[in-house]
């Protein structure tokens, strides 16, 4: 069963209420965080996590695109986050390690991020302790841009190790993601698609969400 997690990167931040609402068919709410330093745009912060989680009852699935997220994890855990991703490339291995243990010890899922040019061998070391991976699809920071089909073979491989060592663990996709890049992903092996714009841009969110799981 795909899952379908838009990325309120590209809602109404006046309206963020009512944007969240609209997504009640959704599976999870995308909430992307930046500092401004791992990527150069700065969004959203602990204490919008925080407002954010007595509004939807779906789970929050936080994707920190910040400098040593070890920094933060447990307040993103706190401040409700229900599944917490770290970028492979934001700290040494030891420091995702210690991020992730303490995420896990907030009794939350952990996952770990990888941007478009980092190779999928760098999620090995993680993979038996992550409840999710993500790929991105496009360069992380801004919402709106074009899908990376060249991505799609990193997906691939990265499924079939999932496969083979821990199939409990979701397959997400990241950028791009629209009713005709949708089901390329799928096709490669994820099996959680994240999506701004064609959620949020579209003035029907419960069709768009529909759309995106191949209903029409
Ligand atoms: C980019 C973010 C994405 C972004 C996706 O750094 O991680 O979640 O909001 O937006 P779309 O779906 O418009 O590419
Ligand atoms: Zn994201």
């Amino acid at each position: 069963m795909i899952k379908i997690s838009p990325s309120i990167l590209s809602a109404d931040f006046a309206n963020l209420q009512r944007d969240i609402e609209a997504i009640a068919t959704a599976d999870y709410v995308h909430v992307d965080v930046m500092d401004g330093l791992f990527v150069p745009n700065i969004s959203i912060g602990v204490p919008v996590v925080k407002s954010i989680k007595p509004v939807s009852k779906l789970p929050l699935d936080v994707h920190l695109m910040i400098q040593r997220p070890v920094r933060y994890v447990e307040q993103f855990c706190d401040a409700g986050g229900d599944v917490v991703t770290c970028h492979v490339e934001a700290d040494t291995e030891e420091g995702i390690h210690e991020a992730l243990d303490r995420i896990r010890a907030k009794g939350k899922r952990c996952g770990v991020v990888v941007k478009p040019k980092t190779p999928a061998s760098t999620v090995l070391p993680f993979i038996d302790k992550c409840d999710m991976i993500l790929v991105m699809t496009v360069e992380p920071g801004f919402g709106g841009q074009s899908f990376l089909f060249d991505q799609m073979d990193k997906v691939r491989r990265i499924r079939a190790r999932l496969d083979e060592i821990n199939p409990a663990c979701d397959l997400e996709v990241d950028g791009g993601i629209n009713a005709e890049t949708a089901p390329v992903a799928i096709e490669a092996g994820a099996n959680i698609l994240v999506a701004g714009s064609a959620v949020f841009g579209k003035k029907d969110r419960r069709a768009a969400i529909a759309a995106l799981r191949g209903q029409h």
